[in-house]
């Protein structure tokens, strides 16, 4: 947002002047006050009697103007403000795991299908967490050292935080205590289990290091064709009603990252309970544990405030970097980036700023490239390393993806996961185009599946992707002379097509055994797949006949990853050879 990106400008102080600052005139979520002591842009202003939040947008002499985060009624000129001093800062601790959250990191609680500000925990310091220290008084640590561990549904520790070094004074026992009782003393700082962080600053790291590890994500058309490494970015652009929502949140259950930050941004606030609810009945297939507890939820819907809807974003990647900064591996899952690139243009024509692109401010480019820019594979200052993994969906209006919001955010992203309209018309979900998406982790990961024991993996991935387009080509042709027509050969190149999309690609996330598929798995199913493509290849090169190939029935081929749970390879085989030896009769 252009106005957000400005240097930060602080109202000259005027000596002699200590009133109060004060509320001139409110005009929907923009409120005028009167403040002549230090604030700067961005810094957090609680306005009211109430203490409504909202962040400082512009300081034009003595008048600041700040947008507020939530509905402004009763609140009227007079009222006092109460700058806080910074920017907008979240408290980051182990009770974010398995919490929903709005977008200033305040608990929500579900009602039905609405999520309610709730208020923190209840007891007195909150929950307490069991700790364990790693280092002894008179130890000397630096920024990101771990001064203990947290015994928490992931494993987490109590880290030395950025821009302290030093002599450790005092350093607590084994045993639980609450996220804000003090556990370190070092250099003269107190360190707690829970820390604060402005949340538009990204956290820092040692180095950035190349995205070279798969984030496995269940999703075969993902995993196969379209792969994402850990660290990397992907957009999901697809209109509405194509599946980006159901695919991010099987992504969101069945991917192997350690904390999944889900941030549901403009969307409808009954598919929020959904995945909440969803969630919470789900076992991880790791660890056993329930999925909810290595989730964070930030729910900013429809429903809620626009300029929350802002900095959930943000919220969320920030929440995603503190377990990063843990040596784990995190994914953000923001569905939808579009409705957020709307707050920011609602933001703009409030602030009368001139738009650019079909609304949208000119900073547009520069926020989403922000954003995007927070997913990295890193060295964490403690040494070991960690990811954020960036998965973005995108709705352009109409379906248009020349408009400003994904022609951008092609731009930024290392993957495209483009959702077909006519595959979901199709009932072919997850409706991944195959034509229209790409992943430029591919070869970085082939090589690390070559290293993991699959050095098939590329020229897997290079055939499928071949014999798709290659059905695609002729789908035209045969829509207009039908298949018979054609040469036998393009005759088995049609069913390939078909054996690929129904046998390999689709996958049915309403089937337990389906929903998530392991990568052995995933490359049974293609082996299996692949082998009966070049076996009814053979046959027609040695004059089987077309109409009799395509008459065998496949159908343990196409069911097999149904039949097979998530991690069986032997059914599939099983499947194989039943099709391979019906193919056989044929000669
Ligand atoms: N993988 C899938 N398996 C089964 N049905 C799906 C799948 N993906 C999408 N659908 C169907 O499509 C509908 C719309 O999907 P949704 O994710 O809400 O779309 P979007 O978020 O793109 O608007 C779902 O309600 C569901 O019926
Ligand atoms: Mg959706």
């Amino acid at each position: 947002m252009g106005a957000m990106t400005s240097p930060a400008t602080a109202a000259r102080h005027r000596p002699g002047d200590d009133r109060p600052p004060r509320v001139l005139r409110v005009a929907g979520p923009l409120v005028e006050i009167a403040c002549t002591t230090g604030v700067a842009m961005h810094d957090v202003v609680l306005l009211g009697e109430d203490r409504l939040p909202g962040e400082v947008v512009a300081i034009k002499g003595d008048v600041v103007t700040v947008q507020a985060y939530e509905y402004t009624g009763g609140l009227a000129p007079g009222h006092p403000a109460t700058p806080q001093g910074g920017p907008l800062a979240v408290r980051l601790g182990p009770e974010l795991l398995g919490g929903v959250f709005d977008g200033l990191l305040r608990p929500l609680t579900r009602v039905g299908d609405l999520l309610l500000a709730s208020g923190r925990s209840t007891e007195p310091d909150g929950p307490s967490w069991p700790f364990t220290p790693r280092v002894a008084e008179g130890a000397h640590v630096a920024a990101g050292d771990a001064l203990g561990d947290i015994g928490a549904s992931v494993p987490l520790h109590v880290l030395v935080p950025p821009g302290c070094s030093g002599i450790v004074t005092r350093i607590a026992p084994a045993g639980d205590h609450a996220e804000d009782s003090p556990i370190a003393v070092v250099d003269g700082h107190e360190v707690r289990m829970a820390q604060t962080w402005p949340v538009r600053r990204p956290r820092p790291v040692r180095e950035r290091l190349p995205a070279d590890v798969p984030l496995h994500t269940g999703q075969r058309a993902v995993d196969l064709l379209f792969p994402v490494a850990r660290g990397s970015t992907v957009a999901v652009p697809g209109g509405f009603g194509t599946g980006k929502t159901m695919l991010l949140q099987q992504i969101a259950k069945w991917c192997d990252a350690d904390v999944i930050v889900y941030v549901g941004c403009g969307e409808r606030g009954n598919e929020m309970a959904d995945v909440i609810e969803e969630l919470s009945v789900l076992t991880d297939p790791r660890t056993g544990g329930r999925l909810a507890e290595r989730t964070v939820t930030v729910a900013n819907t429809s429903n809620m405030p626009m300029m929350a809807r802002e900095t959930s974003v943000h919220t969320g990647v920030t929440v995603a970097e503190y377990f990063r900064d843990m040596g784990l591996d995190v994914v953000v899952i923001a569905d939808s980036t579009s409705r957020w690139a709307e707050a920011l243009r609602e933001f703009a024509s409030r602030m009368g700023e001139l738009p650019a692109e079909e609304g949208y401010p000119a900073g547009l480019a520069s926020e989403l490239a922000a954003f995007y820019e927070r997913a990295a594979s890193v060295r964490i200052l403690g040494g070991a390393d960690g990811s954020v993994t960036v998965i973005g969906a995108v709705s352009p209006p109409g379906g248009d993806r020349t408009e400003p919001v994904t022609a951008h955010t092609e731009r930024f992203v290392r993957c495209l996961w483009s959702l077909d309209r006519d595959l979901a018309y199709a009932r072919h979900y997850p409706a991944v185009s195959w034509a229209d998406s790409f992943s430029r982790d591919a070869a970085a990961l082939a090589a690390a599946h070559a290293r993991a024991g699959d050095p098939e993996w590329a020229e897997r991935r290079g055939r499928v992707a071949a014999l798709l387009a290659e059905a695609d080509r002729l789908a035209d042709l045969v829509e207009l002379v039908g298949v018979t027509a054609l040469p036998p050969r393009e005759r088995v190149s049609v069913l390939a097509g078909r054996l690929l999309r129904e046998g390999l690609i689709q996958q049915n996330a309403l089937s337990s055994s389906d929903a998530y598929c392991t990568p052995e798995k995933t490359a049974a199913l293609a082996e299996a797949v692949l082998t009966v493509i070049d076996r009814c290849i053979e046959l027609v090169d040695s004059g089987a006949r077309a109409d009799a190939v395509e008459a065998v029935d496949f159908t343990p081929l196409l069911r097999a990853r149904e039949d097979a749970g998530p991690r069986e390879t032997a059914p599939v085989e099983a499947a194989r050879d039943l099709v391979l030896a019906r193919l056989g009769e044929l000669v």
